[in-house]
């Protein structure tokens, strides 16, 4: 049997995608770099690492770390800048045939929304994912998103600038309440959440008892975070999402079917891949794939019998 006798399709405020696959901001670069691997085309979406209005080199080195069930990175926004994204990237993007999110970051508000305004103009663009989220910067980024107010004022200004794209804001774990701040970034306009970015962390070198990340701290992923994630999901769509009809984007060390199952019960209508894609790429069509044979095994015809199917009694 294939993937195809059940539906996989899942809309995302209006975008359709062909199966809930997509890849993690920041873990699969701008598409080209997986080429030789996996076929990003079977992918329902693309998301970009984040873009920024001008060039950013990132932090010193070292600046990714392996721990035990997962890893720490401070990339710090490394990134070709908004311009040369558009000239030199977006033309591989156009080939790959799926819909394409750009994660946008930025210093203030007003470098979000210019970056917002150009990719209104980018056909294969379909949708921003706000990177309010990165624990990895000094300057811009988490502030934004640990602070309810802060957050509801950037989702308002992006949402104006966003006249053709969806947009989708992705939350900061490092809260002590993230279902109050997705209540505030939904109540300005968000289209659709993603949770959850990295969780702050750090690993020291016990001889030379330095932190072993250059930029001290660094953002934690991969399956360490999993179940935390789950629950993260699981709260903000029953406090939040389901009600207001926003369509969650769930992700935190996903690496089987089996994982990607538990967020779409906890509520995601999508799943992204990230920390996993370093180990095998090929595992996202291996997700797919059995996330099929889950809904087969149990009798579903649309992988949309099970999102949020959650039984909580
Ligand atoms: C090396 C690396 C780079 C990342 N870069 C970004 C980024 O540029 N923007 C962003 O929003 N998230 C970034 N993230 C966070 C991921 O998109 C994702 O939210 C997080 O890693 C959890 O998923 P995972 O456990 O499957 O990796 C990065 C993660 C890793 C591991």
């Amino acid at each position: 049997m294939t993937h195809d006798e059940v539906n996989l399709s899942v809309e995302i405020a209006g975008v359709k995608l062909a199966n809930p696959l997509m890849t993690c901001s920041g873990t699969c670069g701008y598409a080209t770099e997986y080429a030789d691997i996996v076929d990003l085309r079977q992918l329902g979406a693309f998301v970009t690492k984040s873009i920024t209005a001008g060039p950013r080199v990132g932090n010193d080195y070292p600046r990714v770390v392996e721990t035990r069930a997962g890893m720490l990175n401070a990339i710090g926004l490394a990134n070709v800048g908004l311009e040369a994204f558009l000239d030199e990237k977006v033309p591989l993007l156009e080939s790959l045939g799926v819909p394409v999110f750009v994660n946008v970051a930025g210093r203030e508000i007003a470098d979000y929304v210019a970056v917002a305004e150009r990719l209104e103009e980018v056909d294969v663009v379909r949708g921003i994912e706000l990177n309010i989220s990165c624990p990895n910067v000094k300057a811009g980024g988490i502030q934004f998103g640990t602070d309810g107010a802060m957050a509801g004022e950037i989702t308002a200004a992006v949402k104006a600038a966003c006249r053709r794209n969806i947009l989708i804001v992705k939350l900061s774990p490092n809260v002590t309440d993230i279902a109050a701040i997705a209540a505030a970034v939904v109540e300005a306009g968000a289209d659709a959440l993603s949770l959850v970015n990295t969780f702050t962390a750090m690993a020291i070198d016990i001889e030379t008892r330095r932190p072993i990340l250059a930029n001290r701290t660094g953002g934690l992923s991969g399956p360490a975070i999993r179940p935390i994630a789950v629950h993260m999901v699981d709260r903000v769509y029953r406090q939040v999402a389901r009600d207001a009809g926003v369509p969650i984007i769930g992700m935190g060390g996903i690496q089987y079917a089996h994982d990607a199952i538990e967020f779409l019960l906890a509520g995601a209508t999508a799943v992204a891949v990230g920390t996993a894609l370093f180990v095998d790429a090929r595992c996202l069509i291996e997700i797919r794939d059995g996330i099929a044979d889950y809904l087969r095994r149990h009798g579903h015809a649309s992988i949309t019998e099970i999102i949020g199917a959650l039984d909580r009694e």
